[in-house]
């Protein structure tokens, strides 16, 4: 620990940070500096970041917005074929260099002086640069090419675009590691298109809804639906795997085993009796060539995607301050479905989202942790599950995952 993780987790009335990777103290979900230390450390410091999909971008001058933490940004398809992407700042003075979330243009107008930026970011023009009738203006040695927003270097993996402002960021695959990436292949393996988009705001630090992610112990403990329709149970085959550092994740669920199961006798997700009044509801198809029918993948800091049976879904996080946040959900299927598939992956896309069948459940639980904690300024949250470690686990019956985040989290903010 250097002298300025030091002072970040002890100059802090709230508290210190215990040992290892098995207690996580409250107050890194509550104080503003840890909030302003991630903005420098993680989304501005060596981490990728989900920007949109390369077939958001499809022809030159298509262009999304974004954030990257507090940062908004613009990405483009610029003019040589290549994705841009910049902070959506105006080097005048700081205005939205553009305001829409989609759009198509030639280049980019601030709409409140109108200086004019190039599909990379590039400043162009300034509005009356000479002055008028020979009066005012900006000073003759005003460098354009020395004003800019700050520009990303970008990547496209998997018709995914990531964008890092770091130069120190090591390349995307050697960062994710090769076992996730095998699990983003095995998803992603071919042209996409979206099927829905929506934010979803929840009352919670970000932080915990990550961990919720990457929490393959809680899955059929809270979601009912998920044990009573043998979605997920610990007591099918898969696990989890941690990627090197614990940067990424990707846990699955294998499909039931026929027979009676009465692991969660006695429990609250053993809804045994419960019947669907539209099986089809239920109908799926193997499409990727092996018996796993969920997986659920995370990059850190902010990135997921998700397959359940085939609902495909990316989520990004966005912070919105110490208590909330938004949970960006892109609904994804494949160019090439038969419109069998595509009504399939439209139905089963219920199970998840802010009314989902199953996830409903992961947008209030950040939110009961958040109060929860109100005034636990000098307690730590436990990780014991499966033991200390944030290893691949053949089970789901561990927090391993969980303390791969935190493994990851602090070695970028150096605690
Ligand atoms: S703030 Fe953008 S042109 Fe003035
Ligand atoms: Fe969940």
């Amino acid at each position: 620990m250097d002298q300025s993780a030091r002072d970040l987790a002890n100059d802090r009335s709230m508290g210190h940070w215990p040992e290892g990777l098995t207690r996580v103290p409250y107050w890194v979900y509550r104080d503003p500096d840890v909030a302003r230390d991630e903005q420098a450390r993680l989304f501005e410091g060596p981490a990728w970041h989900f920007l949109c999909l390369d077939i958001d971008l499809p022809d030159i001058g298509d262009y999304r917005t974004t954030m990257v933490g507090a940062m908004p940004v613009v990405v483009s398809r610029a003019e040589d074929g290549g994705i841009a992407a910049f902070e959506n700042r105006c080097a005048h003075r700081g205005a939205l260099i553009c305001l829409d979330d989609a759009g198509k243009g030639k280049d980019f107008h601030c709409i409140y002086h109108a200086w004019r930026y190039d599909l990379r970011g590039n400043l162009k023009s300034i509005a009356f640069r000479h002055g008028v009738n020979g009066k005012g203006g900006m000073p003759e040695n005003f460098d354009m090419a020395a004003h800019g927003p700050r520009k990303l270097r970008v990547t496209v993996v998997c018709g995914l675009v990531f964008g890092t402002l770091s130069e120190e960021a090591p390349d995307f695959e050697t960062y994710v590691g090769p076992e996730v990436m095998a699990r983003l292949r095995r998803v992603l393996h071919k042209k996409l298109e979206v099927i829905g988009r929506f934010t979803q705001p929840l009352p919670c630090n970000w932080k915990l809804y990550m961990e919720n992610v990457r929490d393959t112990y809680h899955a059929s403990l809270l979601h009912t639906f998920f044990t009573t329709f043998r979605i997920t149970r610990l007591s099918q085959g898969g696990g989890v795997m941690v990627g090197a550092n614990g940067v990424a994740h990707a846990s699955t669920t294998l499909a039931a085993p026929p027979g009676p199961d009465d692991t969660y006798a006695g429990m609250r997700s053993d809804n045994q009796g419960f019947q669907l009044e539209d099986p089809s509801f239920m109908a799926s198809v193997a499409e990727f060539g092996d018996n796993i029918q969920l997986q659920i993948l995370s990059i850190f800091p902010g990135f997921i995607l998700q397959q359940i049976h085939n609902a495909l879904a990316i989520r990004q996080i966005v912070p919105r301050g110490v208590d909330k946040m938004d949970l960006n959900w892109t609904y994804i299927g494949f160019a090439d479905d038969t419109p069998e598939l595509r009504n399939m992956r439209l139905k089963q896309g219920n199970l998840a989202g802010p009314a989902g069948l199953v996830s409903m459940e992961d947008g209030a639980v950040g939110g009961f942790v958040q109060r929860g904690i109100a005034a636990a300024n000098e307690e730590d949250s436990i990780l014991e599950m499966g033991g200390a470690s944030a290893e691949t686990s053949e089970t789901r019956a561990t927090e391993a995952s969980v303390r791969g985040f935190w493994k990851a989290w602090r070695a970028h903010m150096d605690i």
